[in-house]
């Protein structure tokens, strides 16, 4: 089947690219079409960016505390020029790099916008070129979120996109949202010399996330300088003289943040805009494509992928739905599972999870809790990182791991295993008879596991 199927993917992005290289090692001629940078947010504005940035962060904390392990800086100085100038390098390598990858899989690689003749052609708008195929998959990634109020469209009011680009260090900003964009550029700007104000609608940052965790990434964003203001419902922005002054109503009560520059991170909003879908009769909800388990849309032979279908809005779920449905164009049968899903959040401490927070769990479920603090592991000591802690939540009755919460040090990283262990329904049980390597940070998970099977060894 898969022999020769002409495959059109929409959009280099990762849900696009890595399902264009699946598709041709399965056989499949293949054209992948992008309007703007192969990569797509994730490589060129978003995760890969971003971490470059947070890393210079990094390297500005471990200065700080260089006195701690014996070895005296002499001051500092942030050269933003040189720090972006590092995050380009580091994207244009990657992106080089997934450019030689496509050419060496011999796809088709079109620079320009599709949209929709009939369900299997697509017209690309800057030349005319019509292009058939007998499946085609749409991989259109996100935008930024905008709020409605008046001063939105100000010069000095940025999106994640524009934040990437800026060429100075502004000397304040107002973050208006505080989710996992918010945090992470508050911190890199923060560490980086700017005073920031994060304005966050919700009760807590970071909602979504275990309120356990959630609460001391807040407790660590506010000792780290940064202003946070939660409940705060914005109004408006307003400029007056060099700043903009955003204004905000907090418990009832009238108030404003001021600061030369404004970033907006109130979440993604899928985009299909340049696609005409509805000339093929492509159903679409609440701004995102409806697909079914197989990542097909209503119409046969129409797929999509990634932040265009909604949901969960993650690099990596991205790319996996885009292999689920190059499976499913190419005939074999796959469902996509939504079971275990990693979440990161790359900032310090960092964060990362799978699976159902406490609260969660909680109301549907017998829930057992086993915590681990990184203050009692012995590589943590070593890298005097100690904040923080692994959360193991488990079924009182099965012993199944429902979910896993990291904060601390290379949770990212740490992660990987829990999702492994919850993808293969394992049990608590199962993660503290694992022999984990000595020492490492990943004995936190294996002792957050005995917790809840006979109790940790490094704890009293
Ligand atoms: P988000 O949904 O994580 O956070 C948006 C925040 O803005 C929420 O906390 C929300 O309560 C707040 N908000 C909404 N309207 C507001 C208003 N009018 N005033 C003040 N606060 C308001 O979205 P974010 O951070 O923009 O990220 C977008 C997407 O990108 C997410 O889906 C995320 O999963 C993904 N992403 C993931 C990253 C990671 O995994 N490390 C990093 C960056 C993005």
């Amino acid at each position: 089947m898969s022999e020769g199927t002409r495959i059109l993917i929409i959009g280099g992005g990762v849900a696009g690219y890595p399902a264009a290289i699946r598709a041709s090692r399965m056989g499949a001629e293949v054209t992948l079409i992008e309007k703007d940078a192969i990569g797509g947010t994730c490589l060129n504005w978003g995760c890969i960016p971003t971490k470059a940035l947070m890393q210079s962060a990094s390297v500005v904390r471990t200065l700080k505390s260089a006195a701690h392990f014996g070895i005296r800086c002499h001051g500092y100085d942030v050269d933003f020029g040189a720090v972006m100038s590092r995050k380009n390098a580091v994207v244009s390598r990657l992106t080089r790099g997934v450019g030689a990858l496509l050419k060496a899989r011999k796809i088709n690689v079109v620079q320009g916008t599709a949209s929709f003749v009939d369900s299997k052609t697509v017209q690309i708008s800057e030349t005319g070129e019509k292009i058939r195929a007998d499946a085609i998959l749409i991989a259109t990634g996100s935008k930024p979120g905008r709020i409605r109020v008046d001063g939105i469209d100000g010069p000095d009011v940025m999106d994640s996109n524009q934040v990437l680009g800026m060429t100075s260090l502004p000397a304040g900003v107002v973050v208006i949202g505080g989710g996992v964009i918010g945090v992470e550029f508050a911190q890199f700007l923060a560490a980086m010399g700017t005073r920031v104000t994060i304005l966050e609608l919700m009760p807590g940052l970071a909602p979504g996330v275990d309120r356990e965790l959630a609460s001391l990434l807040e407790k660590r964003t506010i000792l780290s300088g940064i202003e946070v203001i939660t409940g705060a419902a914005v109004k408006g922005i307003t400029r007056s003289g060099t700043e903009n002054v955003v204004t905000y109503t907090a418990g009832d009560k009238a108030a404003t943040a001021a600061a030369d520059k404004v970033i907006v991170t109130v979440g993604r909003r899928p985009d299909f805009s340049l696609l005409d879908v509805d000339r093929i009769g492509v159903r679409h909800e609440n701004g995102a494509i409806v697909v079914d388990e197989h990542m097909q849309t209503n119409i046969p032979g129409v797929y999509a992928a990634g932040d265009v279908v909604g949901g969960i809005m993650l690099a990596h779920l991205a790319s996996a739905e885009g292999e689920c449905a190059v499976q499913n164009i190419l005939g074999n049968r796959e469902t996509m599972s939504y079971r275990a899903v990693p979440s990161c959040i790359y900032t310090s401490p960092e964060v990362a999870f799978v699976g159902l927070t406490e609260e969660q769990a909680g109301q549907s479920h017998d829930i057992r809790v086993g915590r681990f603090p990184f203050r009692a592991n012995g590589k943590a000591v070593v890298l005097n990182d100690l904040e923080g802690m692994v959360k193991i939540i488990s079924d009182g009755t099965t012993d199944e791991v429902l979910g896993v919460h990291i904060i601390g040090p290379h949770a990212t990283d740490l992660i990987a295993e829990a999702v492994l262990g919850m993808r293969k329904k394992m049990t608590a049980g199962d993660f503290a008879r694992t022999i984990h390597p000595h020492p490492t940070l990943s004995e936190a998970i294996m002792e957050a596991a005995m917790t809840l099977a006979g109790g940790a060894v490094h704890m009293p």
